[in-house]
């Protein structure tokens, strides 16, 4: 299979860089072709700019985007692995989705109203939270974010979903956690075909 992360985290001891080293080792491991696309460590620009609306205009995009939209074409499976701030994806994940995501790429607008551009790409979510995750299930957070992002960015493309696994207490458990966290993690990497 072929395998696209997109991982967003700027700090190299985050235990979201833990993820992605679990979760990228154990595909290898399985004999699939893995790329890596750290947004931080490539410096992508997330803000969606007049140019990025000219482009598509003319009918293409600019060059940064493209080389993200190929690595997207490219994948059979992408999964994205970040920390929850604020109730949501950080600020360069979401400026990912603004610029990469684009409209004629992974959605249209026609007479029958919008369309989904990615059927046949599946996509998988690994995020971290502060919070417990009984709290966020219980006060409905958890809910409202598969709602906005499983559902108004991923679904709305018209991909399939394999999955969107919050870990929570990520800052304040045991080390013992973390490591059975990150065991689920390599287990994972089975289900993501
Ligand atoms: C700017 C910022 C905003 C955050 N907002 C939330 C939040 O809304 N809910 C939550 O449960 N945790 C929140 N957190 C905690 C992080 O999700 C948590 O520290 C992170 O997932 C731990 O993983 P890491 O060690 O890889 O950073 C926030 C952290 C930061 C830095």
């Amino acid at each position: 299979m072929k395998q696209l992360i997109v991982y967003s985290h700027p700090n190299p001891l985050s235990f979201n860089h833990a993820i992605l080293e679990a979760l990228g080792g154990a595909l290898k491991a399985q004999g699939d072709e893995v790329h890596v696309r750290d947004l931080y460590a490539l410096q992508f620009d997330p803000v969606l700019k007049a140019v990025d609306f000219e482009a598509i205009h003319k009918g293409g995009v600019t060059e940064d985007v493209k080389v993200e939209q190929d690595q997207v074409r490219w994948a059979d499976v992408i999964t994205f692995i970040f920390p929850v701030w604020w109730a949501s994806m950080p600020a360069i994940t979401k400026g990912y989705i603004d610029r990469v995501f684009s409209h004629g790429f992974a959605y249209s607008y026609g007479a029958n109203g919008a369309q989904g551009l990615l059927g046949g790409k599946k996509v998988m979510l690994i995020t971290t939270q502060g919070a417990p995750e009984a709290y966020y299930a219980g006060n409905g957070m958890l809910q409202s974010m598969s709602q906005t992002i499983d559902d108004g960015i991923f679904r709305f493309c018209a991909m399939e979903l394999l999955g969107h696994r919050a870990f929570g207490e990520v800052p304040s458990t045991t080390p013992e956690n973390r490591a059975k966290m990150l065991a689920e993690v390599i287990q994972m990497a089975a289900t993501l075909k």
